[in-house]
């Protein structure tokens, strides 16, 4: 299963990127810092060109963020995206990743989306904006009613606060602090490997 792949390796980079020609050496740069996947969003004109430029990488896993219409499901899988990333949950969307047979991580702020997404068969769920809506204390506090759901926080996570998403309901931590939008145009992978290397090992395990 995706989620076993994403749990093992911890931390999910999400990704802006404008020139799809730096997908390749984005994911080498990655993989070399023990991160070997990225959630490419579907916020810039050619980010489903960078799906498709990695989809084939061996060794590495790339799935497609930021997916908020069945039509953008669509297009994700067909470049190869083996993920798709929403930042909440709406059941049709849900509906078209069965159909399409791709994993979907539906995104949740609050328990009544939990229960939503979980009625759908959803039992890993994005939480967004994770630190906003309290961090760490947050994903405990939904912990007790839904011990078998997984988390993975998103939004406001960086080096700084990475090591309190070191729980047992975490499956993976999703960040661009990783992967900054600017350093990618810039072409600074070894800044990239060396935030990688970091933030993996900031979160434990
Ligand atoms: C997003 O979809 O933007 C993610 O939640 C990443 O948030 P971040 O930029 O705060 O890490």
């Amino acid at each position: 299963m995706i989620e076993d792949e994403l749990a093992r390796i911890r931390v999910l980079p999400v990704v802006v990127i404008d020139d799809p020609g730096r997908c390749v050496p984005l994911a080498h740069a990655l993989a070399e810092g023990g991160v070997p996947c990225a959630e490419i969003t579907l916020r810039t004109p050619d980010a489903l060109d960078a799906v498709a430029a990695v989809a084939d990488l061996e060794g590495f896993l790339v799935g497609a963020g930021t997916v908020v219409g069945s039509s953008q499901l669509d297009r994700a899988v067909d470049a190869g995206a083996r993920f798709a990333v929403s930042p909440g949950f709406d059941r049709e969307l849900s509906l078209a990743a069965s159909g399409r047979g791709i994993a979907l991580i539906p995104g949740v702020a609050t328990a009544s989306e939990v229960l939503a997404a979980g009625a759908a068969g959803h039992s890993t769920v994005k939480l967004f904006p994770a630190a906003q809506l309290g961090g760490a204390g947050m994903i405990s506090a939904l912990r007790g009613p839904f011990p078998d759901v997984r988390f993975v926080p998103s939004g406001g996570i960086s080096l700084d606060n990475a090591a309190e998403y070191d729980l047992d309901a975490v499956l993976t931590v999703s960040t661009s602090w990783i992967a900054p939008r600017a350093e990618i145009a810039a072409g600074r992978f070894d800044e990239i490997t060396a935030r990688a290397r970091a933030f993996r090992a900031a979160v434990g395990r």
